[in-house]
């Protein structure tokens, strides 16, 4: 291992943009699919991964969408989430605010208290084995309609406690984030945090939009805010956020190799940009795997790297105090590494 690899292995970090039904290895869904006594397209864990070949956003959505399938149960959520921590804690996650789609799985007849119960037990036995903390996002699906939204929004309201935001995502081109305005303000009028996926595919207007409309505390991807000089110039001042996922945006054609990935830009500007693994079991690797291949395309150093570290603390929805806490865990990795 080089000593930037052995560097990131071990940094204190935190991880704010991962769908938890983006971490279901292929392994689990077919042992899912046993337990469960669902049947799936896929005759092999080899078959599975060599369908994991996308051009486009919607390529990937159609087959992450059809995987979820095999999650049926609490105990399938659970397991689920604890074994993406297990993973997190490997690469040294201490704190992730995971997303979750309850829309994916109450129009399959799954109750939406089976999927968060499930989801809160998998971050419990995080807590209790690894020290990791969590939080909860709530994702509307854009491509449904936001009645739809509202609906999930009211099947949420027992478990609100436990929620710490709403967010926004699957296909982006032609559901902007306007058509989720008045979701959004009734999620904030309940004490929901916002944040939304913008700029991924969809043009720097949905950034904008996602800012002025959805008012989000945190922007998740914003890549094509880089087409508009006077919007990176208010990302940069009010140092909003980026949850940038760089093996993500290879998969996906946001990018056309790491090479040519816009994370160090983003830092030049002034962007509080962070790094984060979006879907680890389609993409290619968890986060440390994000760390290394954008520290590998761009030539990122040890400072760019925690860098990037104290701004998923920076960004995420702890308290003044935690993020000054882990902050310091940061500096004090950092010095200890010199
Ligand atoms: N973009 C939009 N929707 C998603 C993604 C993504 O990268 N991953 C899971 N749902
Ligand atoms: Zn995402």
């Amino acid at each position: 291992m080089t000593d930037l690899n052995a560097f990131i292995s071990g940094l204190p970090k935190a991880e704010l943009h991962m769908h938890i039904e983006g971490s279901l290895e292929p392994e689990m869904m077919f042992a899912l699919a046993e337990r469960n006594g669902v049947a799936i397209p896929f005759a092999s864990v080899e078959e599975v991964r060599g369908a994991y070949q996308f051009s486009r956003l919607q390529d990937f959505l159609d087959i992450y969408y059809a995987g979820a399938d095999v999650l049926r149960t609490e105990a399938d959520f659970r397991d689920l989430a604890a074994a993406y921590f297990d993973r997190a804690a490997a690469d040294s996650v201490v704190h992730a605010e995971i997303f979750f789609d309850p829309q994916t799985h109450t129009a399959r007849g799954i109750g939406f208290g089976t999927v968060v119960a499930g989801l809160l037990a998998g971050m419990e036995d995080a807590r209790a084995r690894h020290g990791i903390t969590a939080r909860l996002i709530l994702c509307f699906l854009r491509h449904l309609s936001e009645a739809e939204a509202f609906a999930t929004l009211a099947e949420a309201e027992p478990w609100l406690d436990r929620i710490e935001a709403v967010g926004l995502d699957s296909s982006e081109l032609g559901h902007p984030p306007e058509k989720f305005a008045r979701v959004f303000a009734a999620a904030a009028a309940k004490g929901l945090k916002r944040v939304a996926h913008a700029g991924e595919e969809g043009p720097a207007d949905y950034v904008w939009q996602a800012l002025d409309v959805l008012e989000v505390d945190r922007l998740d991807h914003g890549n094509r805010s880089l087409e508009d000089p006077a919007l990176v110039e208010r990302l940069a001042r009010e140092q909003m956020t980026l949850t940038v996922c760089p093996l993500s945006n290879l998969k996906l054609c946001v990018v056309p190799s790491m090479d040519d990935h816009p994370i160090d830009h983003m830092l030049a500007e002034g962007l509080r940009v962070t790094i984060n693994s979006d879907d680890p079991a389609y993409f290619g690797g968890y986060v440390n795997a994000n760390y290394r291949a954008a520290a590998e395309g761009r030539r990122l150093g040890a400072e760019q790297l925690a860098t990037l570290a104290r701004n998923s603390f920076l960004g995420s929805f702890l308290s003044e105090e935690e993020k000054r806490a882990h902050i310091a865990r940061v500096d004090a990795y950092v010095a200890g590494f010199r």
